[in-house]
């Protein structure tokens, strides 16, 4: 059993891993089309108060046990309710961030075909229908997305190969501030395009008679997915953090972070759905569909910009998928490392192959395996949704019932605020929502999913 741990290096670098997670995807690519799927603002105000009311307190949660313990979600239930059945938790939730990973990864991969195409030009000059059409083409053949998705795994796989130090914190540390420039600029662009204004209002004007109960239930899915909730990432990464580190700070700079992150994205791509004429409920493509399209128009303008701000839009998304699927990667990884004699490079290597090969399954759901179907959706939309809108919501219940009503209230103060030295004025109200708000609201909005109201 390999025992030595490392640490995140300071406040700022526990932060941005976290904000890495965090940020990713689920804000660029999952965050447009699932509001757009759902009738826009009246969905958004649902999510932010799912991101600060539920979420928030899950995430405390999770960072209370993962720091208490200082151990991966299976060794942290062994420590804190030694000989329970609740280390069934912590085994689930070493293997669901695995089953995201491998169909993240294959969304990984697709913006790396893009990437790859922008930097070829190929969205300069070429025909509007011929772009559009694209995307279909390409996630329905076999073998381009299947290499896309191995190019991603490996890349995640190398640096949670390096550590927490030397990979995730670097990695995370140059990454997550020039995302968040390059997506307010291409945000600021997006809304001065024409036409722009009506996905300006489609953000902003909320239409409640389109909010249904399956609606709530996939906007507090995208809060927990977009949090990295539910899984034990937050535990894993709060178990590196330093003992003196504020758990509050940590919880509500990578929330408003997260939040802010999403709504700029939606002001990058909304904007330029409307002005492309594309339908906001298009699907999982809309992000890959209407972009290009937008840089193809710009093309014809100014040939060099519209190429400049492709290969930097298509950088953004890859970069944040990738300071994502470290830490979904790493889950996997510590549970090996801790209970298990592999060190970290073999458990690393482990782990990227078991979640390739799941992801090749993922990846040929949309082509020659698209013939199986599961409650509507191919393979990979019903893994996405038995994850975010059920698995997610379920791991963060169990957590928040765990630190709220297994764990001493005493224990939960002491690690909350750090000895009683830290956001002491704040802990009746978080410990509230952890034990009342956050599980009896998960509760209700899976009696409504489940009842189909
Ligand atoms: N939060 C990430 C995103 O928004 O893309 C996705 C994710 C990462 C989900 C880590 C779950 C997780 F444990």
């Amino acid at each position: 059993m390999n025992t030595q741990r490392e640490n995140f290096g300071s406040k700022l670098a526990v932060i941005l891993a976290m904000a890495g997670s965090a940020v990713g995807l689920g804000n660029i690519w999952r965050f447009p089309y699932i509001a757009g799927e759902n009738g826009g603002a009246a969905f958004i105000i649902v999510y932010a108060l799912a991101s600060f009311f539920l979420a928030l307190p899950i995430f405390y949660a999770e960072s209370i046990i993962g720091r208490r313990s200082r151990a991966n979600t299976f060794g942290a239930m062994k420590t804190l309710a030694p000989g329970t059945p609740w280390k069934w938790l912590g085994l689930i939730t070493v293997l669901t961030p695995l089953l995201i990973l491998s169909y993240y990864s294959v969304v990984g991969g697709w913006s790396i075909e893009y990437f790859f195409k922008a930097l070829a030009f190929d969205f300069t000059g070429a025909p509007p229908d011929k772009i559009s059409s694209f995307f279909g083409g390409f996630i329905s053949s076999t073998w381009e997305p299947l290499i896309m998705h191995t190019l991603f795994v490996g890349a995640t796989t190398v640096i949670v190969f390096m550590g927490v130090k030397n990979g995730i914190e670097r990695f995370s540390k140059i990454t997550m501030p020039a995302l968040f420039v390059l997506i307010v600029a291409i945000a600021i662009y997006g809304c001065t395009l024409p036409g722009a204004g009506k996905g300006v209002s489609y953000l902003l004007k909320p239409d409640f008679s389109k909010l249904s109960g399956s609606a709530v239930a996939s906007a507090i899915g995208q809060a927990f997915f977009s949090l990295s909730l539910g899984v034990g990432t937050i535990l894993v990464y709060a178990s590196y953090m330093r003992k003196e580190e504020s758990i509050f700070s940590a919880g509500a700079y990578t929330t408003i972070a997260d939040f802010l992150f999403a709504i700029i994205a939606g002001f990058a791509i909304m904007p330029a759905v409307f002005a492309a004429g594309i339908e906001p409920g298009a699907g999982p493509g809309l992000v890959f569909e209407t972009l290009p399209f937008i840089f193809n128009q710009m093309g014809a303008a100014v040939p060099w910009l519209s190429a400049t701000v492709a290969i930097l839009f298509f950088l953004t998304i890859l970069v944040a998928a990738l300071t994502s699927s470290i830490s979904l990667m790493e889950v996997g990884v510590s549970y090996l490392m801790e209970n298990t004699r592999l060190g970290r490079k073999m458990a690393t290597v482990l782990t990227g192959v078991f979640v390739w090969m799941i992801g090749i399954v993922c990846s040929l759901s949309f082509g020659p395996m698209s013939g199986i179907v599961i409650g509507g959706e191919n393979i990979f939309g019903a893994l996405d949704k038995l994850c975010s809108n059920w698995l997610m919501p379920f791991g963060g219940l169990l957590f928040t019932i765990f630190v709220g009503w297994k764990m001493s209230r005493a224990d939960v103060r002491d690690e909350f605020t750090n000895g009683g030295t830290r956001s002491r004025g704040l802990f009746k109200l978080v410990y509230f929502l952890i034990r009342y708000v956050a599980p009896v609201g998960i509760i209700v909005v899976f009696i409504t999913a489940i009842l189909g109201l």
